[in-house]
């Protein structure tokens, strides 16, 4: 039994945010309120100054397993989720082999279990090998526990491929996560398409690469009635679109990622390549929408697209360079300093788009901070200022540009089925 005392509890599916005490027993909440007793509850945690919520899941991250484990594993990436303060992940399928089946699955699932720090929501492929041809198997993926759907690293370019997969994903209730990136506009651009990509003789990715694709993914989710995931949102044209369709009442959800309202393609001027990403960096036009979009509850859920990758990938030309950013570890200091402490979210809103608002997407059942619950919990320390140090990472994967930034509000505590798994950053072994 351990009883959490004099925590701030947001909750945001009761709108709940009091000063209270939680005590827990083996993996369930068994009562909140004011002045709890010790009574049998052998540890005892003073949380005062902290904020207690629903544990946060991450709608998109790459574990690199199977194939690539020297750049993550299920049991490092576990790590730096649980040391990033979530308890549950949904590891993209565009692994080697590729993730389109239960037996692959199911391993992600078994083996995130043993690791025992976060729940495992395997995304599964859309189609076979992630080829754009033949759909996988979606209803046998998710009786081992898949949740969603994406061909993730590509979009789907058949339309039709598209819109039979939207029909098929219907009938077992998951969501399609679409990578929006129409190939043959974006060709081999290393960076997003303007003054910088033109100052640095570096090809381009118009913006419109991503809007043509998330414009015809909304077109195919209000013809079959599927439920179509825009996957890391960047451009303020995606997110009209998005906020469009939301109102035309069709089934659409968003997430953005934290280098996306945090950083713009300007950042790119020394050719650092840890600001390579997929989609890349967009400019200050778009960084404005997006804040908006996550403010005015248009995005549903911040996700890290932690992107792992060796310094090997990393360390070339910019044009060679691997797209991605490792995210895992720096998505809460971010989101709290450069959007909570800037007052551009609230507290609520915070922990919505890290905890109820993935849930949802997900179709979850929604977890409140009640008697009965399950007690999983993220704890932040809102007012701790620490520098992002890359070499403290659990995560293999390095390539961070957040390196020594100084950032305000850190995850405290990360709390798995009752127990307490990672302290101040440290996983508790
Ligand atoms: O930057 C990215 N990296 N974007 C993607 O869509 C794929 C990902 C990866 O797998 O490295």
């Amino acid at each position: 039994m351990i009883l959490f005392k004099n925590a701030r509890v947001i909750d945001p599916v009761t709108q709940t945010d009091q000063i209270l005490d939680i005590r827990t027993e083996n993996h369930s909440i068994i009562e909140t309120g004011t002045d709890l007793e010790a009574q049998n509850s052998n540890t005892i945690v003073d949380l005062t100054g902290k904020i207690l919520t629903t544990g946060f899941i991450d709608l998109h991250v790459h574990l690199r397993e199977p194939g690539e484990e020297y750049k993550e594993d299920v049991e490092s990436g576990s790590k730096a989720a649980s040391s990033g303060g979530f308890t549950g992940l949904c590891p993209m399928p565009n692994t080697k082999p590729v993730c389109d089946n239960d037996t692959l699955a199911e391993m992600l699932v078994i083996k995130g279990q043993r690791v025992g720090l976060v729940d495992i929501y395997p995304v599964g492929a859309i189609t076979k090998n992630q080829e754009g041809k033949e759909l996988a198997e979606f209803g046998m993926m998710k009786r081992v526990g898949a949740r969603a759907l994406s061909d993730d690293g590509k979009d789907v370019t058949n339309t039709l491929v598209m819109r039979r997969a939207l029909d098929y994903a219907k009938a077992f209730h998951m969501p399609i996560f679409a990578h929006c990136e129409d190939k043959y506009l974006a060709g081999s651009g290393a960076m997003n398409e303007g003054y910088y990509s033109s100052k640095l003789g570096l090809s381009g990715i118009p913006r419109e690469a991503e809007n043509i694709m998330i414009g015809r993914n909304i077109m195919l989710a209000g013809l079959t009635n599927g439920h179509m995931h825009i996957s890391h949102l960047s451009t303020k044209n995606g997110l009209e679109l998005i906020r469009q369709a939301k109102k035309d009442g069709i089934k659409v959800s968003c997430e953005v990622a934290p280098h996306h309202f945090m950083l713009t393609d300007s950042c790119i001027e020394n050719y650092d390549t840890n600001y390579k990403v997929n989609p890349p960096l967009r400019t200050q036009e778009d960084v404005k929408a997006l804040i908006m979009g996550l403010a005015d509850g248009t995005v549903d859920a911040i996700a890290t697209d932690h992107a792992p990758h060796d310094t090997e990938d990393k360390d070339t030309d910019f044009s060679n360079a691997a797209f991605g950013i490792s995210g895992l570890e720096t998505v809460v200091a971010l989101t709290l300093d450069g959007l909570y402490h800037q007052g551009k979210i609230s507290m609520m809103r915070f922990a919505e788009l890290l905890s109820s608002g993935p849930r949802s997407v997900l179709g979850l059942a929604p977890q409140s901070i009640e008697p009965g619950q399950k007690a999983d919990f993220t704890i932040i320390d809102p007012e701790l200022i620490k520098v992002v140090d890359k070499n403290r990472f659990y995560s293999k994967g390095k390539n961070s540009p957040f390196h020594g930034m100084s950032l305000k509000g850190w995850p405290y505590m990360t709390v798995k089925d009752g127990k307490i798994v990672m302290k101040e950053g440290v996983i508790l072994e």
